[in-house]
């Protein structure tokens, strides 16, 4: 789950990471007064979770209050990449003597944990990494050990600090990697990460990723969801503890484990090609136990997307009998009675695949088709979608 930057900035002032006053606003009239709080010259920045805001138009500078008001009436409302702005932070401003750059993250790839830094903060790191490779330290992070403040400072030459800076950053990046440690998030970052006229060092802008497989050690991280934003079919099929991701085609999709479900999408968007071009609609692992209530809720998600047009059940019975599964398509229908509208294929194979097939034609529900293999149902479901 990604955090808009005040929520960073929040978490950063939980764990002594140096920011900046902040204030929510969601209107005008909001962020003049925040700005009258605060007080002094201060930016209003728009909170969407995208970057390059500043390009954009979604950060401004504004001396007085009511500039304050003009700067967050241009900025709510604005599309930044397809994020529309809905709320903004009035900002105390910072006077900057120097930018720079820090993150650390998970890294996949080497199972391990990375950080990147530079003296040149600021811009798009991602322009620098590749036009100025060199101005970017990547040091691996044991995650046994984490940024000690003997790894921070490793961190920090490494980055080119001097000998005067080093010791101050170092100190702030122990801080961002106890936010990282102790939020179990998969990246925080900094960007930039700024030297005050002042010479304080201070966290101007915060991009925070936490890991929702550690979600039961942290239930206050519910609150920091965004259940406005999220897609409604995603947030019911959380409710039921769903595997869901909302896709944009036309054939629902059910099946049991991941792997049979990725396949399951590839070979529903290759018979597609076939029939006018259908697309599969969602991914939706039901896991092991493919019981009634947890296929009902499933087949309630999934035909609840309009676009949907027609359902593919592509199970495969290994611990749970194929048995279970019909009896729990059957049951599902039932439970959804005139709710079920949309064509459903089913295939089934694996353990007691026959007496499986039996349930399921014996129950002869109009809505129902059976597939022998995995390519005629995919096929059968497409044609269904685009007729
Ligand atoms: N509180 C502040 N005071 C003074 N200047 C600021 C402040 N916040 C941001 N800035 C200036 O605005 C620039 C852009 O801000 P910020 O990094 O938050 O947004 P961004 O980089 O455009 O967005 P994103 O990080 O989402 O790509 C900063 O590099 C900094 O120069
Ligand atoms: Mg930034």
């Amino acid at each position: 789950m990604d955090l808009y930057e005040y929520q960073a900035r929040d978490l950063f002032e939980k764990y002594e990471v140096p920011v900046l006053a902040g204030i929510i606003a969601d209107t005008p009239e909001e962020a003049k007064a925040a700005a009258e709080k605060l007080g002094g010259v201060v930016v209003v920045k728009a909170q969407v979770k995208t970057g390059g805001r500043g390009k954009a138009g979604g950060v401004k500078v504004a001396k007085t209050p009511d500039e304050a008001f003009e700067a967050a009436q241009a900025i709510l409302g604005l599309d930044i990449k397809g994020h529309v702005v809905k709320r903004v932070m009035v900002a105390a401003g910072a006077r900057i003597a120097k930018e720079f750059y820090f993150s650390v993250l998970l890294d996949r790839a080497n199972r391990s944990y990375l950080s990147l830094s530079s003296v040149e903060g600021g811009m798009e790191i991602e322009e620098l990494a590749v036009e100025r490779p060199e101005a970017l330290a990547r040091v691996e992070v044991d995650p046994l050990e984490g940024i000690t403040p003997e790894k921070a400072l490793e961190i920090a030459k490494a980055a080119k600090f001097d000998d005067e800076l080093a010791p101050k950053v170092a100190d702030v990046f122990v801080k961002l990697y106890n936010v990282y440690k102790g939020e179990d998030a998969t990246l925080v970052e900094v960007n930039p990460l700024i030297q005050s006229e002042d010479g304080d060092i201070i966290a101007l802008d915060g991009k925070v990723s936490l890991d929702e497989n550690a979600g039961f050690r942290h239930p206050e991280h519910e609150e920091l969801e965004d259940k406005d934003a999220a897609d409604p079919l995603e947030a019911k099929a959380k409710q039921h503890d769903l595997n869901y991701v909302k896709l944009d085609g036309q054939v629902g999709i059910i099946g049991n484990g991941a792997g049979l479900v990725m396949s399951t999408l590839d070979v529903v968007a290759y018979a597609g090609e076939n029939h006018g071009g259908v697309k599969p609609a969602n991914f939706l692992d039901i896991g092991g136990g493919a019981s009634a209530t947890v296929m009902a809720a499933g087949l309630d998600v999934i035909l609840g997307d309009e676009q949907v047009k027609s359902v593919f059940v592509n199970v495969f019975g290994g611990i749970t009998s194929c048995v279970a599964v019909a009896e729990g398509i059957v049951k599902a229908l039932e439970i959804l009675g005139d709710t079920a509208t949309k064509p459903l294929v089913v295939r089934l194979d694996g353990n007691q695949v026959e007496e499986g097939r039996e349930i399921l034609a014996a129950a002869n529900h109009p809505l129902v088709t059976l597939a022998a293999g995995m390519d005629e149902g995919a096929d059968k479901a497409a044609e269904l979608a685009n007729a």
